[in-house]
């Protein structure tokens, strides 16, 4: 405990970094892949009522405990815990979210260093190297674990120079960009032929889909990871959070931007579809339904944007680095779940908890590379669809049912004196303690 806490300077540097943390690949490949093949905009609008209604007072949940505690997880919820149970409960729950989250990342880590190859490929073909060009798309293990080890070390880069200067840095440097590259993408690829198609088929809602539990089931794992939570992500970031920020405010802000990228993701991914369909490029599977999982990113778009031409060279340099950068910001919020852990509870020093916990989750990903056809979907179905929201639902549990109403006010009071007087304070306790829970687990049973 001796190193003394860091904590982000602004609310602008927390905006970036927690939004940073939701913004990744789940917004701009997972969203509007989920929203194109379960009915277009009445996938949105669930997705809208579920992220709002759901998502966001979980959010929350974990950024008061967060920075109630200014702690890591384990010791944050166990400090709200009243009795020896629930500090058991507590230590499973905060134990539980630094395996899962670490297991994300041991996935996520193999994801993005598929989009750094796809990066370098479109500067190697600007610069003439065919054939590194051919090894760079080749999916095979070598490449794969290369870019794994890649990434992992930029993450570990990132988190080993602490909170200001690594998380808050960066994340105040790479957020804007994405936000700038993902703009002038849409604005090209919506000028080309067949991209109103796509359009229309984001955008027209098809409500007879609405009522399909899949289409809730979609809708709310993808809000939650989106937000990155259940894990205790946003609850560290909540930890570096200062006492005078308004938590409500901020919070919502986080929510919304998260949402609106993805919303707006939405308009690249799928007119840039529809163009592919109408260059000649398959986007449809054998059963007929749009190619979703990796083969849209690394095959689908990859065509079109070898059918345009010279300026193709430089749309697919700006589109992966668009989703390197979003991987980037994303998997330094999941590193930093059990570093803190290891520096606030074991007393390392930060640069070796990086490293440390970076290689043994590099190890992982390395494995998974290796024997991918069993594991890796197993990994994503794992943490994704059975542990996240089991946690999601804990969370929630220790807030509104362990922890003392009143202390929680105290805490939000913090930065916000009036919100007892506010509609925050008159739904969301009631929010967390029955809608939630019981939402959570209804669809997780489904
Ligand atoms: N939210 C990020 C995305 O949309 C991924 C992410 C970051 C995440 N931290 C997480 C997902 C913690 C689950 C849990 O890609």
């Amino acid at each position: 405990m001796a190193t003394p806490r860091g904590e982000f300077s602004s609310r602008f540097g927390f905006l970036m970094a927690a939004s940073g943390s939701a913004v990744g690949l789940g917004n701009i490949w997972g969203f509007p892949t989920n929203a194109a093949s379960n009915g277009g905009a009445a996938f949105l609008f669930v997705y809208l009522l579920l992220a709002f209604a759901l998502a966001y007072p979980a959010l929350m949940a974990e950024l008061i405990i967060g920075r109630n505690a200014r702690a890591n997880g384990i010791t944050a919820l166990r400090s709200i815990a009243s009795g020896r149970k629930s500090r058991i409960a507590a230590s499973l729950v905060g134990f539980s979210g630094i395996v899962t989250v670490s297991l994300i990342l041991s996935f996520y880590a193999i994801v993005s260093g598929w989009m750094i190859a796809h990066f370098l490929d479109a500067v190697a073909r600007m610069l003439e190297m065919q054939k590194v060009a051919d090894w760079l798309t080749t999916d095979e293990s070598t490449r794969n674990s290369i870019f794994v080890v890649l990434f992992m070390t930029m993450t570990v880069f990132i988190i080993t120079a602490g909170v200001r200067n690594g998380i808050e840095k960066w994340a105040s440097r790479l957020m804007p960009s994405l936000i700038a590259i993902l703009i002038l993408l849409i604005i090209y690829v919506i000028t080309l032929p067949g991209a109103a198609d796509g359009l229309r088929a984001y955008l027209v809602p098809d409500f007879s889909r609405i009522t399909d539990p899949a289409l809730l089931v979609d809708a709310m794992g993808q809000a939650f990871f989106s937000l990155s939570l259940g894990v205790g992500t946003m609850l560290i970031y909540g930890s570096y959070i200062s006492k005078d920020e308004n938590l409500p405010v901020t919070g919502s802000l986080v929510a919304l931007l998260d949402i609106g990228i993805a919303v707006i993701a939405g308009l690249l991914i799928l007119p840039a579809m529809y163009a592919a369909l109408a260059s000649g490029v398959e986007i449809f599977d054998l059963d007929g339904n749009l190619i979703a999982g990796p083969g849209l990113i690394v095959s689908v778009l990859p065509a079109l944007f070898s059918t345009m031409g010279g300026i193709g060279l430089f749309v697919a340099f700006a589109f992966f680095l668009l989703m390197t950068i979003a991987s980037l910001t994303s998997s330094i919020s999941m590193l930093e779940v059990p570093v803190a852990y290891g520096v606030e509870h074991h007393g390392f020093k930060r640069k070796w908890a990086a490293l440390g916990i970076g290689i043994v989750i590099t190890i992982i990903s390395l494995i998974i590379v290796f024997n991918f056809d069993p594991l890796f979907d197993m990994v994503v179905t794992f943490t994704t669809e059975v542990s996240q929201p089991l946690l999601g639902f804990a969370f929630c549990i220790f807030v509104a049912w362990i922890w003392r109403r009143n202390d929680i006010l105290q805490e939000i009071k913090q930065g916000c004196p009036d919100v007892e007087n506010g509609l925050f304070w008159k739904i969301w306790p009631f929010y967390v303690k029955f809608i939630c829970p019981v939402a959570i687990l209804t669809v997780y049973f489904q």
